[in-house]
């Protein structure tokens, strides 16, 4: 089956060609960037921890007080309706915002209906030379705000974040904010030194990542030691390894920091571990077709 072009997607109830929709100028995800979202992987059809995804969906509107048009199984019903259109590895996008109002005002609208937006798009996994050499990355202070547990779609701190690392040729940017690790411009950050892993805490200066809280499971049944707990920039800098993970990334060694390199140059052995662990748990989601994992 080929991937229409353009691509369908979901607006507001209706499956519609993507350059068919319109979305108001006064919607207020437009004007004030108030709105959530969520990116799901989906490998062959089957979508990579969706539940988890539409639970972290509902706890960023639950923050933001925003009510949430579905349930859990209605989102995974609209989630495979659209994969109906789009086979293979995708990336699904679900947006969500407080929709449109008569005027512009700061104001929490009462009763408004949200606008929700899905969409799909070939899903860009690392590169076979991305896993075997890591990739570079930079250090920048995290100037966004205290409340990056919400997956908003007021990215601006975000998108100025990366920019810093594709100005210098690097594939992200990682944050440190009075002096600790918080993540990195949108994936989150692990470091290891003499074979213990350690993440930082899940609080409010992080996006806690579903990818994150995968590779702790797999790193407890892989028996690999794995400590949460806050991390220094000296740890980082002295780190043997240093990984990125997200739904896109999976997990991804970083190899090079501010142009010098972390441990050997090299990905590590424990990022081998854990990155085998994870590709193994991709292969054991059944390619069926538009179910959920
Ligand atoms: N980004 N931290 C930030 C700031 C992120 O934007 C992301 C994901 C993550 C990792 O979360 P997860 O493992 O659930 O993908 C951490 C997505 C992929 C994006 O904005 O495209």
């Amino acid at each position: 089956m080929n991937i229409p072009n353009p691509p369908i997607a979901h607006f507001n109830g209706q499956l519609l060609p993507l350059d068919q929709i319109h979305i108001s100028p006064l919607d207020r995800g437009f004007i004030f960037g108030d709105g959530i979202y969520e990116v799901i992987p989906v490998y062959g059809g089957v979508a990579l921890r969706a539940c988890e995804h539409f639970e972290r969906l509902q706890r960023s509107m639950d923050e933001i007080r925003l009510r949430n048009p579905h349930s859990v199984d209605e989102w995974i019903a609209l989630t495979a309706k659209l994969l109906e259109h789009h086979p293979g590895n995708q990336s699904v996008y679900i947006q969500v915002t407080r929709g449109a109002p008569k005027n512009r005002d700061h104001v929490i609208p009462k009763d408004l209906a949200p606008t929700v937006f899905m969409m799909c798009y070939p899903l860009a996994s690392p590169s076979h030379e991305q896993v075997e050499n890591g990739v570079a990355c930079v250090t920048a202070r995290d100037f966004r705000w205290e409340k990056c547990q919400i997956k908003s779609t007021s990215l601006l701190g975000n998108v100025l974040a990366r920019q810093i690392s594709a100005d210098a040729g690097a594939t992200e940017t990682i944050l440190l904010r009075d002096g600790m690790v918080t993540e990195a411009s949108a994936s989150n950050v692990f470091v290891v030194k003499n074979g213990v892993v350690a993440a930082p805490p899940r609080d409010n200066l992080i996006l806690l990542g579903i990818t994150y809280d995968l590779l702790v499971r797999l790193a407890e049944q892989g028996s690999v030691r794995l400590e949460i707990r806050p991390i220094t920039e000296g740890e980082l800098r002295a780190a043997d390894e240093v990984w990125l993970t997200s739904s896109t990334k999976e997990v991804l060694a970083v190899t090079t920091l501010d142009g010098k390199p972390v441990g050997t140059g090299k990905p590590g052995a424990i990022f081998r571990r854990m990155h085998a662990l994870y590709q193994e748990h991709k292969a054991t989601l059944a390619p069926r077709r538009a179910a959920v994992a």
